[in-house]
């Protein structure tokens, strides 16, 4: 369902009462990453876009340091000031998200407007495509652009919202999702370097078949737990390998060769973390290479290969998400598919022919759904820009 801003405002006036002062609305999307999973925190390489689906908010500034949130997708509001010691409160649920931003700019010295804000998503729900970044990114750039004392450096910004994420929130997660919400651009996704932030679009486009997002709607359960978990392995490795090679000291898990992880972790478990994490990169590297060259079979099998990868050595893909990207694969015109983001449910993705499209949607949710009981969800993907005023 697309949200135009027309509707959004009327939707403020119903949440604030009518108004007639300025209602300003922001966009902020949601991403889907097409390789390159549970690399960003091991310093390797991301393959990211940004989606047309996402976040908007429409945002009425205040004369004094009160901030307050409502959701057209949820109850209530939530207000607090901004020049108060905020904190993360459970019982806030979702607008932690733009509380934690609000504070982290404020405590970054960034003098703040108060604001009555509606925001407004229509990315499906808990499905793993960055709901969280999208909103703390879209809070930054509404809270920067309206203050108008300094332009939005999309980089800083999704840095500060990761920030947010590890330490107001509790999820140690990378920088791609916040990374590639700030900063995508249409019809391209981001080749992002997570050691240095060096980034180059590439075009996304590929012709004749469709990406394809299938949500298994199976909520991510216990994701940021096992999150937390998978990382604190993929570091407990690098530390064993550090110590290992004390004189070609390694700056990440993914400057690590398969021969070093081979002749130095004795731990099944570890080993196998770090094995997804190194060949996964390289798959990114590939994967880039080969849809510049237009080699879309070759890309497919790539993705098949990262789904393996994450099923059989990251162990993050779980019962529904191996159900569908096995239902998908063996479709009839389905290059390749796997799951995208952090896993244990959430989404996959698929490439698909054009012409195979409506039978593929037919066949997966068919099969999907004798295996596991839950309903699919099918949307054919259109990568869009990242985060912007639209009024
Ligand atoms: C989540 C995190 C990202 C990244 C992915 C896995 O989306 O927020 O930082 O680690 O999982 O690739």
């Amino acid at each position: 369902m697309d949200i135009m801003p027309l509707e959004l405002v009327q939707k403020f006036a119903e949440a604030y009462g009518p108004t007639t002062a300025a209602v300003h609305t922001f966009f902020s999307p949601g991403r889907v990453n097409l390789i390159g999973e549970h690399i960003d925190y091991n310093g390797g390489y991301v393959f990211p876009a940004a989606l047309t689906l996402g976040i908007h908010a429409a945002v009425r500034v205040r004369t004094d340091k009160v901030i307050r949130v409502r959701s057209v997708n949820a109850e209530g509001e939530v207000s607090f000031a901004i020049d108060k010691d905020l904190k993360y409160n459970a019982a806030d649920g979702w607008a932690n998200y733009p509380k934690g931003v609000i504070a982290a700019l404020a405590a970054a010295g960034h003098k703040l407007v108060g604001a009555d804000v509606l925001y407004w998503g229509n990315l499906p729900d808990g499905a793993g495509l960055s709901s969280s970044a999208a909103i703390e990114v879209l809070t930054g750039y509404w809270a920067l652009t309206l203050s108008k004392t300094q332009t939005v450096d999309r980089v800083a910004l999704a840095q500060l919202c990761q920030k947010v994420e590890n330490q107001f929130v509790g999820v140690n997660c990378g920088i791609m999702d916040q990374f590639a919400v700030a900063v995508g651009k249409r019809d391209h996704a981001i080749l992002l370097d997570c050691a240095t932030l060096k980034y180059e679009l590439v075009p996304s486009a590929m012709p004749g078949y469709n990406l394809i997002i299938l949500n298994t709607n199976k909520r991510r359960e216990l994701a940021d737990s096992k999150y937390n978990e998978r990382r604190a392995e993929c570091d407990k490795a690098l530390e064993l390998l550090k110590k290992a090679y004390p004189t070609t000291p390694m700056a990440n898990l993914c400057a690590a060769t398969m021969a070093q992880i081979e002749a130095t972790i004795t731990d099944p478990i570890l080993s196998k973390r770090a094995k997804h994490v190194v060949t996964e990169n390289q798959r990114v590297v590939k994967a880039v290479e080969v849809l510049k060259a237009g080699d879309l079979i070759g890309f497919g099998q790539l993705l098949n290969a990262s789904h393996q990868s994450l099923c059989d050595d990251y162990e993050v893909t779980g019962d529904h998400l191996n159900a569908i990207v096995a239902a998908a694969q063996a479709q009839p015109g389905c290059l390749g598919a796997r799951m995208t983001g952090a896993g244990f449910g959430g989404c996959g993705l698929a490439v698909v022919s054009v012409a195979e499209t409506d039978a593929f949607i037919a066949n997966v949710g068919r099969a999907y759904t004798a295996k596991t009981g839950l309903i699919a969800g099918f949307y054919i993907s259109q990568v869009g820009d990242g985060a912007r005023a639209q009024s």
